[in-house]
């Protein structure tokens, strides 16, 4: 299939294209760089053996957007496009509803208008708020959402099923990731996070390689086994993979699906630093610091829905993950731009 990539700049759009690639797919990858440099896609270009087409443009604007749809008659968008530090959306609510949507309007609109009738979505597994149930599946109903990047997940999932439903020969999957880290084996492309990170991994890795002093754990007094905030971290090649599994869906005409895309395994905050340390053989100085607001203490998925019908499922373990993690880091100490 010929795939529009919007937001392919970045992190989980770049190791996508990868995937795509391998499963025989053509991209054209779309990105303003608002959050991401067209280095990586100079990577990409250099691990599949072929450049990757790239269009420098902004998601709302619509006479682009319309042109490249023109253009290309793509089969299907991924649309990866949005602000996503929850922090700031809390500072600047009014920047994140803006892009966030409008971005999504205006490409559902472009589609509309050239006739391409598939879509894949990026959501999160914050649209579940604090959970109903653990492990969490799809039929968890949704939860209060404390900040506005997350209100424009929720906001936007309802959306495309308010469209599929209005136009069921559309296809629409919303992929609910889990929490992604880790970076492509070869350590070309990764997370590149602007100033200090508000993930965890990033923070590990930025501290493994002197960058941060040490390592603030968010509160051990979680009703957790160890005190520390449980989570799903999930590969992002794997999590790449899962958009690939998503177009297996598309070409079996599944109308609206939702998927989890997670491992399964819950891993508290210091379950990654010591499985981090022991991979690396490299020390992670940490100290215990009050709950971050809006944090939960447990949060992971069962992906058995996306095993039974796509037959989706990780492969990499946390150990990967942590390794693979900071062989991108220790290769890029300062990212795409900085050498
Ligand atoms: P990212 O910031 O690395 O990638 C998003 C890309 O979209 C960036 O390259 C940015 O420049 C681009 N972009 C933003 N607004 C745009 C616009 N108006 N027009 C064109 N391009 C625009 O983020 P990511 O981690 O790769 O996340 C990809 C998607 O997955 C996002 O929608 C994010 O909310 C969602 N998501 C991410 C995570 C995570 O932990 N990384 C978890 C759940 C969901
Ligand atoms: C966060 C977002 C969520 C988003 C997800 C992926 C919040 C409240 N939630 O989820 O909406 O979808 O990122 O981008 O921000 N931790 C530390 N020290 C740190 C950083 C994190 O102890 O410096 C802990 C956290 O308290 C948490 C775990 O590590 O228990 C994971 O945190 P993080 O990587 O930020 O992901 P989430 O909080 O799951």
């Amino acid at each position: 299939m010929k795939i529009a990539v919007i937001g392919g700049a970045g992190y989980i759009g770049s190791h996508t294209i990868i995937e795509l690639y391998k499963a025989g797919h053509s991209v054209v990858a779309v990105d303003n760089l608002v959050n991401s440099c067209d280095e990586s896609l100079r990577r990409v270009a250099e691990i599949i053996g072929q450049p990757v087409p790239f269009i420098k443009a902004d998601a709302r604007d619509a006479a682009a957007m319309d042109k490249i749809f023109k253009e290309n008659h793509f089969d299907a968008c991924i649309h990866f496009a949005g602000l996503k530090a929850v922090g700031e959306s809390v500072a600047k609510p009014l920047e994140y509803y803006e892009n966030n949507m409008n971005a999504t309007f205006v490409l559902l609109n472009a589609m509309r208008n050239n006739g391409c009738k598939n879509f894949i979505f990026s959501s999160s597994a914050t649209v579940y708020g604090n959970p109903a149930e653990i492990p969490i599946t799809e039929k968890c109903p949704k939860g209060a959402i404390t900040n506005p990047y997350g209100q424009t997940k929720s906001m936007l999932e309802q959306v495309l099923i308010d469209v599929q439903k209005a136009a069921p020969e559309w296809n629409v999957v919303l992929l609910r990731y889990f929490n992604p880290i880790g970076a492509h084996p070869s350590g070309r492309i990764g997370e590149d996070p602007n100033g200090i990170p508000n993930n965890l991994m990033p923070y590990i890795t930025q501290t493994a390689v002197g960058i941060r002093k040490e390592l603030g754990v968010f509160g051990n007094d979680y009703d957790t086994p160890d005190g520390t905030g449980v989570r799903d971290y999930i590969h992002v090649c794997d999590l790449a993979s899962g958009h690939v599994s998503a177009l297996k869906a598309i070409e079996n005409k599944c109308g609206l699906a939702i998927y989890n895309l997670g491992t399964g395994h819950g891993y508290s905050v210091l379950d990654v630093v010591h499985a981090f340390e022991k991979v690396n053989g490299i020390k992670v100085p940490y100290s215990i610091k009050p709950r971050r607001a809006g944090d939960i203490a447990t949060c992971y998925c069962n992906p058995e829905k996306a095993y039974k019908e796509l037959g989706w499922k990780a492969q990499f373990g946390i150990e990967e993950m942590c390794r693979d993690a900071w062989n991108w880091q220790k290769n890029n100490p300062n990212g795409y731009r900085k050498g």
